[in-house]
């Protein structure tokens, strides 16, 4: 049978899959892309009340712009298989560096196309709140992400060096149809 997925919130539900997704994360010395605040806090309680306080305008904390996070869900075991993060406009560091969407797929369930499908899934999200088109960017070199930006319509615009990081940036547009 065919797995079916689903992109929900952070809820109270899945909170132990949260803790298993950001010790997956720590254990592998990955980058959490895409999970918010997920690597600086240990409770999923405490991260699922600050994933819900960034949603809205109100609550946003000072200096972060508004942003849903979504969990990439697999229905048949309710497995948190990735984590997609959508901001829903810039800052000064997101409209040069970082973008709309950052994602990420947990080290054992990568290589499956769920990365993918889980950006795929985000896309109408991203329509539903204004959006036209989304900057996603990737660290050069990221091939994983780049095949994954470009299966979603994905267009190359540039490259910017991040000099906090020492990285170099590939910059890519998705027109939302
Ligand atoms: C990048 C990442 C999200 C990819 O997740 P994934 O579920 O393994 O990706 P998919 O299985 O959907 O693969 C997408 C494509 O990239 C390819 N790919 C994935 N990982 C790859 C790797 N390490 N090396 C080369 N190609 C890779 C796949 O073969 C697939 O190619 P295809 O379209 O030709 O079939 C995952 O490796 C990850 O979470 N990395 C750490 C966080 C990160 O880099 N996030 C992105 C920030 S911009």
């Amino acid at each position: 049978m065919k797995n079916e997925f689903i992109l929900v919130p952070p809820s109270e539900a899945y909170a132990s899959e949260i803790a298993a997704y950001r010790q997956e994360f720590l254990a592998a010395g990955d980058s959490m892309d895409g999970c918010g605040s997920l690597r600086r806090i240990e409770d999923p309680i405490e991260y699922i009340e600050r994933s819900q306080a960034m949603t809205r305008k109100e609550t946003v904390p000072e200096g972060l712009v508004q942003a849903t996070q979504f969990l990439y869900v697999r229905s048949s075991d309710c497995r948190v298989v990735g984590m997609i993060q959508v901001r829903h406009y810039f800052n000064e560091y997101l409209e040069k560096y970082a973008g709309h969407i950052g994602y990420s797929v947990r080290p054992s369930e990568r290589r499956q196309g769920y990365a993918k499908a889980m950006l795929r899934a985000a896309l109408p999200f991203c329509k539903e709140i204004g959006l036209d088109r989304v900057l996603i960017s990737c660290i050069d070199g990221n091939i994983g992400s780049e095949k994954t930006i470009l299966s979603c319509g994905g267009v190359y615009e540039s490259t910017v060096y991040l000099e906090s990081e020492d990285v170099y940036l590939k910059r890519f547009w998705i027109t939302l149809q």
